[in-house]
């Protein structure tokens, strides 16, 4: 018998069965929506108007999910990628997307997600802001080493002997997180960035160490994380890797002193060493090699320093139009105290300190701390005050940091991806703040905070969707809740 769950939807779309779809829109999340039958199918990497043959995966009684075999019928809206990588690579899934459909797919779906998600119909939803620069737009990369290069099927098929099978530097290939794409063109960041990288993964694959591979956790070379100041022309490079002795530390330092010959433009040069199993692109150690460790990048009138381990927004020119958006919402008078929770390096509380009485910023890393206190020197502004903790401790702790800060007029949230606590939500309404302003980079958690806020007492007044992000199924929004008169 089978173990699918009993199921009124049409027979025809079987577990395993081929079918054809119709693709009708973009659910959030970036998966293309058709219907056969009356039921909703999902398929990963369609576009809306694209006919498709796809092969169910799995059925429930309200929706299927499909993965794509062929594309029978291009989508009108279809336009060439700019990207030779484009087929393989996780990073622009949406770069053959005429650029005014991922608008309108964005859009429709904050206004979906709020609705179902938060409950919230009619939501004040304006029109989505687009990013500024379509290519290059990123100020931040960060390059996974591997030791098994992903091998694209045009590659397999060409013929020519493949070569460095066992090495890669560059993104996650699309849909397989676990495989590296070599990476010898990016329009994310920049051509210098290219230029680095590229130097990058030639020096390392002729070295005598090896990538680091998370299935015996041995090898070297784990991340490369490039930065670049958008309105400064500052580049820091930081490389991440395992643990190497003193023959690791030999090979970094040549490495850099090799990569300021060629690029002496860059302005500083970190080492992190990670010695712990999870990967992620930083350490628990890091030597500075060149520079001071740190780059600075503007917004607005303001300069802001950035460490390796401190969160930045990485689209810096959608980031003036975002903060521009936090302060047109936050509608300040110049006497209010405001709360910045989830500050990072402070940018969002600075960016308002000259609006306000004072304000009041938490983040749980400590370095982003650091940056934020010395962001206030670097800016003359001398009315923030920022605490080090993790924010929910912070609330409902007795001997909390905030005491002794009064009571906000305004907070702003702008949380990372999970959003909201319920505990901080509870907490932060019991503070009573006049206005509420929420930056999210994630609808379906907004929406569910959304519904909490305006449960307790608060009214959505304005969502405005940013895209921080273009050719990626990724959405930002700024939005703010009024407190509703007793
Ligand atoms: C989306 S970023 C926002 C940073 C900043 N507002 C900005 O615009 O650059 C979210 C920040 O929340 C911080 N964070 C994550 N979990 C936290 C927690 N439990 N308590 C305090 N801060 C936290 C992260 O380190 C990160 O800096």
């Amino acid at each position: 018998m089978s173990d699918l769950p009993q199921t009124t939807a049409p027979a025809t779309v079987k577990r395993g069965a081929e079918i054809e779809v119709l693709i009708e829109s973009l659910a959030f999340g970036g998966e293309g929506v058709g219907r056969v039958d009356g039921l909703v199918v999902f398929v990963p990497d369609t576009l809306p108007g694209q006919k498709v043959l796809a092969r169910v995966q799995r059925k429930k009684s309200s929706y299927a999910k499909a993965r794509l075999l062929e594309i029978l019928q291009p989508s009108a809206d279809q336009v060439q990628p700019r990207c030779v990588h484009f087929d393989d690579c996780g990073g622009c899934t949406f770069q053959h997307y005429r650029y005014e459909k991922q608008l309108e797919a964005k859009s429709a779906q904050v206004s979906e997600t709020l609705q179902h998600l938060g409950g919230l119909s009619n939501s004040p939803i304006l029109p989505i802001l687009p990013t500024p620069n379509l290519f290059f737009y990123r100020n931040k990369m960060e390059y996974t080493f591997g030791v098994q290069r992903w091998i694209p099927k045009a590659e397999a098929n060409s013929g020519v002997e493949i070569a460095d099978k066992d090495f890669a530097l560059g993104l996650h290939v699309r849909g397989r997180y676990e495989k590296i794409l070599s990476i010898d063109e990016c329009h994310l960041q920049s051509e210098k960035s290219n230029a680095i990288r590229n130097f990058v993964s030639a020096w390392a694959r002729k070295s005598k160490l090896l990538p680091y591979t998370t299935r015996d956790h041995s090898g070297f070379w784990r991340f490369l994380v490039i930065r670049e100041g958008k309105n400064t022309d500052q580049i820091m490079v930081n490389i991440v890797t395992n643990e190497g002795g003193k023959a690791g530390i030999k090979a970094v330092d040549q490495l850099a002193a090799e990569l300021l010959k060629r690029f002496p433009e860059v302005t500083t040069i970190v080492h992190s060493i990670n010695r712990k199993k999870a990967q992620v692109a930083s350490g628990q150690e890091a030597r500075v090699l060149h520079g001071d460790g740190m780059i600075f990048e503007n917004i607005g009138d303001l300069q802001f320093r950035i460490s390796p381990e401190s969160f930045f927004q990485t689209n810096t020119h959608g980031t003036e139009l975002l903060y521009a958006k936090v302060a047109e919402f936050a509608e300040l008078r110049g006497d209010e105290v405001l709360f910045d929770f989830y500050c990072g390096a402070g940018t969002i509380g600075i960016y308002l300190s000259q609006s306000v009485q004072k304000v009041v910023g938490i983040e749980v890393i400590p370095d982003a701390i650091r940056d934020a206190e010395q962001n206030c020197e670097l800016n003359g502004i001398d009315n923030c005050h920022f605490i080090c903790g993790d924010l929910k401790e912070q609330l409902e702790s007795t001997e909390s940091k905030l005491a002794g800060h009064g009571t906000p007029d305004v907070i702003v949230f702008d949380p990372p991806r999970a959003g909201l606590h319920p505990a901080v939500i509870e907490r932060s309404l019991a503070f009573g703040a006049e206005k509420i302003v929420y930056v999210s980079c994630n609808p379906g958690t907004f929406a569910r905070d959304a519904k909490m806020l305006c449960e307790g007492g608060y009214s959505l007044r304005r969502v405005q969707p940013v895209d921080m992000f273009p050719h990626t199924p990724h959405i930002e929004l700024v939005s703010v809740f009024h407190k509703n008169p007793i």
